[in-house]
């Protein structure tokens, strides 16, 4: 197929592109749906037609037959509401550290009382799965917390690996998918996550304002054997169990209906339903794969345009490029011409790789040649316009390839 780079080009510059590792762009499909009346959040029109069924459908994506709630907030949010919910003073956990979100992990276990028992990994590179069962073989541990993709440095974790070790060493296994889940195949019960929390705002491609939570039936029991209640009362997931979850799902729906512990956003959760709806329309094989397509295209792409990646290979992440800035280029300079004649978003690093590298987001929607083709292009432009290269084109021939190797173009 004859590759229309202006034709890209001209829809990229109807509006910006978010092209960022989340948010992400919404489809129109999801942005009206939210276009409601009020709802008094407890009716049963909202309560159950509307947010119980999504969250089941969710179940899908997170191939769980867990329970699944969803709190008010940011991806931090499913964090914070696990911790609190699961850990209490005294509790030992081994928390892996890659990048930054896995050391929020780690503060977030310090805050509530508990002894956080730091294992860096180098960022950039794969966890030593030996070394993790070293450490948890000193026993004592009660949880591990780890970040499958680590959205510092485009790294996807062996989560699957850690939940075997998880197994053997009957420890509850903590996972953050926020940047993940719906974009990447995470198989939630086959994998034992006990806690499995995402976010609305990244490849489930729905607006920011849900942190999804999957709970274990292990990880209920630890909540309600807790010696004190959560210190936090309004992200408490305890309550989801005690006033939400009803008998016939192990829940006991205390005041004889099912209430929200917490006011939820109506609206954010009718964008939730249609994401969800459009993402089990597209078949969540399907969806992963798409990611992966994207992914690979990204790599190719670098590839080709004389720059590597820097995550190790075999960790690359599938909803994210994280590509090393090579020595000489101003890499501010870079996301600012892309940004202001391209009208398309990329971001800088965070913290020591600030400076260090590019990340470019292919999450939900923008996993696809109509959002990389045009990015990638304008990437190319921008490092023309310094002087890296001489040419553009190549980075965009290289990632036409793989997509029309696997006919998506
Ligand atoms: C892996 C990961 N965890 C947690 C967070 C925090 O999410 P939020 O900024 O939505 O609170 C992010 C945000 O980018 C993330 O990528």
């Amino acid at each position: 197929m004859e590759l229309d780079v202006g034709k890209l080009f001209s829809q990229a510059r109807e509006k910006p592109l978010l092209m960022i590792p989340g948010p992400t762009e919404i489809p129109w499909r999801v942005i009206f749906g939210m276009i409601q009346r009020s709802y008094n959040h407890h009716d049963p029109k909202f309560n159950v037609d509307v947010l119980d069924a999504t969250l089941i459908k969710l179940r899908e994506i997170y191939q769980t037959e867990n329970e699944i709630v969803a709190v008010p907030g940011s991806g931090r949010v499913g964090l914070q509401a696990a911790i609190n919910s699961l850990i209490e003073c005294g509790d030992k956990v081994l928390c892996i550290v890659a990048g930054i979100f896995g050391g929020w992990m780690r503060e977030m276990v310090q805050r509530v009382g508990g002894e956080a028992v730091e294992f860096p990994v180098e960022w950039g590179k794969n966890i030593d799965l030996k070394e993790v069962e070293a450490v948890l073989g000193q026993g004592g541990f009660k949880a591990i917390t780890v970040v499958h993709n680590e959205t510092t440095t485009g790294c996807m974790y062996p989560i699957k690996e850690l939940g075997k070790l998880a197994k053997k060493y009957d420890v509850l296994f903590i996972v953050d998918t926020v940047s993940s889940l719906g974009g990447a195949d995470i198989k939630t019960d086959e994998w034992g996550l006990d806690i499995n929390t995402a976010a609305s705002h990244k490849c489930l491609a729905a607006p920011i304002g849900l942190a999804i939570l999957s709970v274990s039936k292990k990880a209920w029991k630890v909540m309600e054997g807790r010696k004190a209640p959560a210190t936090d009362f309004s992200y408490d997931v305890y309550r989801w169990k005690t006033m939400w979850i009803p008998p016939e799902r192990g829940g006991d729906m205390i005041f004889g209906f099912r209430r929200q512990p917490i006011t939820m956003p109506v609206h954010t959760v009718f964008a939730l339903r249609e994401a969800v709806d459009m993402a089990l329309e597209e078949g969540v094989e399907n969806r992963f794969k798409r990611h992966r397509i994207a992914a690979k295209a990204a790599r190719e792409a670098v590839r080709a345009l004389g720059l590597e990646m820097f995550p190790e290979e075999e960790i690359a992440s599938d909803t994210l490029a994280a590509i090393t800035v090579p020595e000489g280029v101003d890499s501010r300079k870079i996301i600012d011409i892309v940004r202001d004649r391209y009208n398309i978003m990329i971001s800088a690093g965070l913290e020591k790789l600030t400076t260090g590298i590019w990340r470019i987001g292919h999450m939900g929607m923008t996993a696809s040649p109509d959002f990389i083709l045009p990015t990638l292009r304008a990437f190319e432009g921008a490092l023309k316009e310094v002087g890296f290269l001489k040419k553009v084109g190549m980075g965009v021939e290289a990632a036409s390839a793989v997509f029309e190797g696997e006919n998506l173009m």
